[in-house]
């Protein structure tokens, strides 16, 4: 029994290979920053630069399609994106320097309706504004009316209740929190994702992916912050966004090269990495989300920026990449 369980985990660890295809590539210096998944097999990606939401279709026989859905007024950055409500996406718009730091308190919540045939008929409006959070990275639906937003400058996670717009930070704790000892990115908690009960959070200074059982209407934490991997013991390099799979184990997107940037890695409940892609089209990943079509259940879709080079230069434009998982991840 013992031999047939090593072949087993074996077998868990090598179909873990995926089939990993661009979708669709926008011109250089794209930075596309979030994506979420559509029921219908669409999918929408924010990006930094422009404030803007974009809409990729895909197609198994042609080239993917994509169209302009929403631009934001006074912001240059659309961050984390999140299903409110079915086919009503909400987005956080602000200002960023030209080195990602936040204008702090420039970013607003929207809300784009997409219950509609086509997308150039999306109602695009906006919630709230969010002056007391400085910057809104990642961004989670809790409920119909209550979003979690990640403040990676303030370092902690906030409630908004989209009827009156009122915010409170609900989770604050070490792990959640930015280090501007830091310079190049200081950015704590970063990506956001609610699943099975639990908050799972990134936190980009810190190399860690925690997670914390919350109480599903205050949103406030009623166990302990578990940090899952963190480090290069765990080989977390700077976690950027992530996609929580059914079983609760994680794709986690690190951008940055070297050495365990680039990657698509995943993160198991015991806290071993696997990587699943690193370099070539994934380069520079940002988010990941599992499809939500009948079909792309098993397919996790990432943001890209296209990556760094040496010198500091994109290597190529924004990518929506598709991950075809083919075994343990697989969500079918
Ligand atoms: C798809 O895109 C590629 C690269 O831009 C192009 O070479 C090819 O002709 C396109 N195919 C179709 C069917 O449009
Ligand atoms: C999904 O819905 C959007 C919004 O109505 C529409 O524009 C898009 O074409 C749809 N995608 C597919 C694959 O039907
Ligand atoms: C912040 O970063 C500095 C420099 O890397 C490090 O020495 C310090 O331990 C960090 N502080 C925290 C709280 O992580
Ligand atoms: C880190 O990566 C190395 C090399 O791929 C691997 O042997 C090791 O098991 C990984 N560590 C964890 C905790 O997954």
């Amino acid at each position: 029994m013992k031999v047939l369980s090593d072949l087993f985990s074996l077998f868990i660890a090598t179909t873990l290979a995926a089939d990993v295809r661009t979708v669709y590539e926008f011109p250089k210096p794209t930075w596309l920053e979030n994506i979420d998944t559509m029921r219908n097999g669409s999918l929408l990606v924010t990006s930094i630069g422009v404030a803007e939401v974009h809409m990729i279709t895909p197609s198994p026989h042609k080239n993917a399609t994509s169209s302009l859905v929403a631009s934001f007024p006074n912001a240059n950055a659309v961050l984390g994106i999140t299903e409110l409500t079915e086919n009503v996406f909400a987005v956080a718009a602000g200002n960023m320097t030209p080195t990602n730091s936040p204008i702090t308190g420039s970013f607003a919540i929207w809300s784009i309706d997409l219950t509609c045939k086509d997308s150039s008929a999306a109602k695009v409006h906006k919630i709230a504004d969010i002056p007391k959070v400085d910057m809104v990275n990642g961004l989670e639906a809790l409920n119909p009316h209550t979003l979690l937003l990640a403040d990676s400058w303030a370092g902690n996670i906030v409630k908004l209740d989209t009827k009156t717009g009122a915010t409170e930070v609900t989770l604050s704790h070490p792990t959640l929190l930015a280090n501007f000892s830091v310079s190049a990115l200081p950015l704590g908690v970063n990506g956001l994702k609610v699943h099975d009960g639990y908050v799972y959070y990134s936190n980009t200074v810190q190399h860690l992916l925690g997670r914390v059982r919350i109480n599903p209407s205050s949103a406030r934490a009623i166990g302990p912050f578990t940090t899952l991997a963190t480090g290069a013991a765990n080989n977390i390099s700077v976690p950027d966004d992530f996609a929580v799979a059914k079983d609760g184990s994680v794709y986690l997107c690190g951008p940055l090269a070297t050495p365990d940037g680039d990657t698509l890695q995943h993160v198991g409940l015991d806290g071993k990495v696997v990587t699943v892609a690193q370099g070539g089209v994934v380069a520079g990943t940002t988010a990941a989300r599992f499809g939500k079509a009948r079909g792309d259940k098993g397919v996790v879709y990432l943001s890209t920026m296209g990556g760094f080079a040496a010198d500091g230069s994109r290597l190529a434009g924004g990518r929506v990449v598709s991950v075809t998982l083919d075994g343990a991840g697989k969500e079918l």
